[in-house]
């Protein structure tokens, strides 16, 4: 096996991009309005209903790219990941709706406050890591007050990805619409945006499909465009200018954007989603599933403790607990002295625990000395680690 050289970038995003992308960023300027960008977008839109998991469409203008034979579109955005989500909750939710956002990890726990800015929300906070109470969930859906169910699909900051298809199919039987945050979870794991009747999803460029930060995107639904459109036509959406969803949408089928777009980020992503097409959806999936596992077992054989519930934990990133006596001072040396980045914890986690990202592109190779050196980090933290067989563990 060729051995990883040079640094090993283990962050769960923004993640390093592929040297193709980062030519096609350094393709010369070209007008927004002309038929050439409107070819990018063709291109970029072709590669996103292919990251969704939705039906495909022909990377070229004029031929409606952004749907497919579903009841899907997508849409990109200007933005981060965050720019999405907010696009989606938004235009969705009149000032008094009631949402249900069911959270376990600080992502989530952001989807929750977002939508507190523009709706009503019941917020239901589990600790970091444990899966939600599918029957407190049920059992709220029953009094048939919520208009929708938001979840952080893939809670980075704790290394759960939730039980979607169960929400999704109790979401379906009251009637209910289910919105996610993609953002880890799109392109690096099984999403089923159709057969789980999501009504609208965000993902960002940066996490598992490899693209540049600042440009994200969503895919919604027939129901998703009418409440948007009823909403707007009847003056009660949210006061909101640059990410009104109306406005985009009228775009759409001219493959054009409604304020000059994030022209040189979307060549660079458009070209992130052909490598993605070239590996094939289901193949990163697993990629990403064999790195994580690898990951967990190594450490759980070592003795260290992992944040999230066996049933559930992450295929894209994997979120550790430092064994007693080791802080953030570990990470740091790690980048220093060892040339491998992983990131800390947030909030009341902050300084305990060390997340390892498995999406985008990353090698098994560079996995594979990542841990080595992470492990050869902890000896000389003064950790007792026995010499294990790395490679064994993928
Ligand atoms: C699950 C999840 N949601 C939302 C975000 C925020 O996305 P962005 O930083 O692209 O705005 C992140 C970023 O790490 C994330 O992991």
């Amino acid at each position: 096996m060729a051995e990883h050289t040079g640094d090993c970038f283990l962050v769960p995003g923004p993640v390093r991009m592929n040297q193709k992308c980062l030519d096609a960023m350094a393709t010369p300027v070209i007008t927004a309005r002309g038929g050439e960008f409107r070819d990018v977008m063709a291109e970029l839109n072709s590669g996103l209903r292919y990251a969704f998991n939705l039906s495909p469409s022909e990377p070229k203008k004029k031929t409606q790219s952004w749907a497919g034979d579903d009841d899907y579109k997508v849409m990109a955005v200007s933005g981060s990941g965050t720019a999405a989500m907010e696009m989606i909750i938004a235009n969705r939710f009149r000032p008094n709706d009631l949402v249900l956002v069911p959270t376990n990890g600080k992502f989530g726990e952001r989807v929750a406050e977002m939508c507190k800015r523009f709706c009503n929300v019941k917020h239901i906070k589990y600790d970091w890591g444990r899966a939600f109470d599918l029957y407190e969930l049920e059992q709220q859906l029953e009094r048939k007050c919520y208009e929708a169910v938001l979840i952080c699909h893939n809670e980075t900051s704790s290394g759960i990805t939730q039980d979607a298809a169960a929400i999704a199919e109790m979401c379906s039987r009251y009637d209910t619409s289910f919105i996610l945050d993609g953002i880890t979870s799109i392109g690096g794991l099984p999403v089923d945006i159709v057969s789980w009747n999501v009504e609208a999803a965000a993902m960002g460029a940066q996490k598992c499909t490899a693209g540049p930060s600042g440009i994200a995107a969503i895919t919604f639904n027939s129901k998703f465009y009418e409440r948007c459109k009823a909403i707007k036509e009847q003056d009660d959406v949210n006061a909101l200018f640059y990410l009104d969803f109306i406005s985009a949408y009228k775009k759409g089928d001219d493959d054009q954007t409604p304020w000059t777009p994030a022209i040189n980020l979307a060549m660079g992503w458009a070209e992130a989603l052909n490598i993605l097409k070239d590996e094939g959806l289901e193949n990163r999936w697993n990629r990403c599933q064999q790195l994580s596992t690898g990951v967990q077992n190594l450490f759980l054989d070592l003795g260290f403790e992992l944040l999230a519930d066996i049933s559930q934990r992450s295929a894209t990133v994997t979120a550790i607990m430092y064994p007693d006596g080791i802080d953030d001072k570990w990470r740091s040396d790690l980048k220093e002295q060892y040339h491998t980045q992983v990131i800390g914890a947030q909030d009341h986690l902050k300084g305990k625990m060390f997340r390892v990202g498995s999406m985008g592109e990353t090698t098994k190779e560079e996995m594979i000395e990542g841990c080595k050196r992470m492990l050869d980090c902890f000896r000389s933290h003064g950790h007792e680690i026995p010499q294990v067989d790395v490679e064994s563990y993928f």
